[in-house]
């Protein structure tokens, strides 16, 4: 990790990142965009060989299998973003084992003389974001992130549900954050909620809230309010997209053509946002300044309360909300 000094100086000096699924995409793009981190400074692992080489290629970062000798490299660096679905979480904690044994392993054939006459890699470079140093923490504990003056490197997780202790049980030797980003993040507009594992140094803090803070806003919150915001922060951009693409069917069914209604549906539901913003208004409020009395919005409000629309969205929230609580 670095302090964010300056546009040469990237906020992370090195990133690993398991499973570089469609929330990983979402957060490692804008971050290589802005130069938050270097491309050679990011060392990501998937599933399968097919999916590492299309993201190797389309992403121009280092992308490996996780069955590859050179996944290790990933759980070397000083952050970690863990980002593969929780029920794989248990091939993740086995895979950090066996890279600290390795590093282990590695450190004890080449000894500590030829480690201290060997040539310290250049600050910044990713050689030095990846130092693989040896660990004393123990069997699944990793290379501590000495380098970058804290003694335990950071991972953080984005998995559902899954809660600090049981990731904290999971990785021995880690700085564990959690963290509920949204998709959104991939356009700079998301929601990041955060709660601290234990023993987090200030600098690893500061990192964190950088890091999400560069993509969206950031939420500090209880952990047990993760669940709720997982719910309607990070599954609500599915039901947004399902609510706006009923809408232009209507405007199909009204006999609008498909793009304009597509168009109409998009732009009404950015300008209500920025309505409701803007002038601090309750959405109850808004729903009553358009509704005129036997009019058409209230004709179509009518419709809506018939189809139960309030209590199904309120149901899929809770139900989102269950679920994150049932996988931790
Ligand atoms: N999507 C969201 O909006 C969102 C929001 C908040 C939190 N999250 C959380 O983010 C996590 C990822 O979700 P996602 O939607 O990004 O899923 P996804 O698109 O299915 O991505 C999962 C990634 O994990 C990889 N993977 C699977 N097993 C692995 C292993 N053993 N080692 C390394 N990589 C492995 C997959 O590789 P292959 O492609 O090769 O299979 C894939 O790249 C989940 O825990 C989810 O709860 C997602």
């Amino acid at each position: 990790m670095t302090e964010h000094a300056g546009a040469s100086e990237p906020l992370l000096s090195g990133l690993g990142i398991i499973g570089l699924g469609q929330m990983a995409q979402a957060l490692l793009l804008p971050l290589l965009e802005q130069g938050d981190v270097r491309p050679a400074a990011v060392r990501a692992v998937v599933a399968s060989p097919a999916s590492a080489e299309q993201l190797q290629q389309q992403l121009q970062v280092a992308v490996c299998a996780a069955a590859d000798g050179q996944a290790a490299a990933a759980w070397q660096a000083p952050v970690v973003l863990l980002a593969v679905k929780p029920q794989q979480l248990a091939a993740a904690v086995t895979a950090a084992a066996d890279a600290a044994a390795a590093v282990r392993a590695a450190h004890s054939r080449s000894g500590a003389s030829a480690a201290a006459s060997a040539t310290p890699p250049a600050s910044g470079s990713a050689a030095s974001a990846f130092p693989g140093a040896p660990s004393e923490h123990g069997d699944a504990s990793p290379a501590a992130s000495s380098a970058h003056g804290d003694e335990f490197p950071l991972l953080i997780s984005v998995l559902a549900g899954v809660s600090l202790a049981r990731l904290q049980a999971s990785f021995p030797g880690w700085r564990v954050v959690r963290a509920v980003p949204n998709t959104p993040c991939l356009v700079r507009a998301g929601i990041t909620g955060l709660a601290w594992g234990e023993q987090l140094s200030d600098g690893q803090r500061h990192c964190v809230r950088q890091l999400f803070g560069r993509v969206g806003q950031v939420l500090e919150l209880p952990e047990p309010q993760l669940d709720g915001l997982l719910a309607v922060a990070s599954s609500g951009p599915a039901l947004m997209a399902v609510v706006i693409e009923a809408l232009a069917d209507g405007g199909v069914a009204a006999g609008l053509p498909r793009a304009l209604a597509q168009e109409l549906a998009l732009a009404m539901t950015g300008g209500t946002v920025a309505l409701l913003q803007q002038k601090g208004l309750h959405p109850g409020q808004l729903k009553d300044m358009v509704s005129s009395p036997a009019g058409t919005t209230i004709t179509a409000l009518r419709q809506l309360e018939r189809g139960a629309v309030r209590s199904a969205l309120i149901e899929a929230v809770l139900a989102a909300a269950e679920r994150s609580r049932a996988l931790g």
